[in-house]
C-alpha cells in the first residue's frame, strides 16, 4: 500500500520538477500520417515513418508500411522486437503463424526470418520496436547489410530535405 497522499485531490498535478536529465515527450498524431512525405522510402513499394529514434539507447520505433506482396526481407535480430499489426497481414517463412490486422508479435532475440506479404494484401502497415539492429543476411547467415538506428535517422534527414519538409524535421523524433 502507498503510503496515504498529504493531498487528498487526486487531481493536483505533480508539483516538483522533473529530472535535468529527463528528455522531452514525443507526441505523434495521427501515428500513420495525413501527409505521405512523412513515409520514408526504403524499397520498391516499401516506406518506414519514424515514430522514436533512441540515438541514446540504440532503438527505434517506426510503422512499416508495404504495399506490394511478395518476399520483403530476410534478417537477425540480435535482440527483441516488438511488433503490432495495424493494418494487413504478413508472415515469415520460417514459422506457420500469420501476423493479422490487430495481432501483436514479440520477435526474440536470435530470430532469423524471412517477411513475406501474402498475396491478396494491397497493404500492410505494422508497429515495429527495434532493439539495436536489423542484420540482412542470405539463408546461410551470412550478412549482407545492416539497419541502426543512426542509418535511419540519416535515410530520414535525406528524405526529407528532399521532399521539403526540411532536414531538421526527423530532430522531432530523435531522443
Ligand atoms: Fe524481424
Amino acid at each position: 500500500m502507498p503510503a496515504p497522499s498529504r493531498d487528498p485531490d487526486p487531481r493536483t498535478p505533480y508539483q516538483l520538477p522533473m529530472p535535468a536529465e529527463a528528455a522531452d515527450d514525443i507526441v505523434v498524431a495521427p501515428v500513420v500520417p495525413e501527409d505521405d512525405r512523412v513515409w520514408v522510402p526504403q524499397a520498391d513499394n516499401v516506406w518506414f515513418r519514424p515514430l522514436c529514434l533512441s540515438a541514446s539507447q540504440g532503438y527505434w520505433v517506426n510503422l512499416l508500411k508495404v504495399t506490394r506482396a511478395g518476399i520483403i526481407s530476410r534478417h537477425r535480430h540480435p535482440n527483441p522486437v516488438h511488433g503490432y499489426v495495424i493494418k494487413g497481414r504478413w508472415h515469415y517463412l520460417e514459422h506457420d503463424w500469420v501476423a493479422e490486422e490487430g495481432g501483436y508479435v514479440y520477435e526474440p532475440p536470435g530470430e532469423t526470418h524471412t517477411l513475406v506479404v501474402p498475396e491478396g494484401t494491397a497493404e500492410m502497415i505494422t508497429l515495429f520496436q527495434v532493439n539495436g539492429l536489423m542484420l540482412y543476411v542470405d539463408p546461410y547467415g551470412n550478412a549482407l547489410s545492416y539497419e541502426d538506428v543512426f542509418t535511419k535517422i540519416d535515410m530520414c534527414r535525406k528524405h526529407y530535405a528532399e521532399c521539403g519538409l526540411g532536414t531538421d524535421f526527423v530532430d522531432r523524433f530523435i531522443r
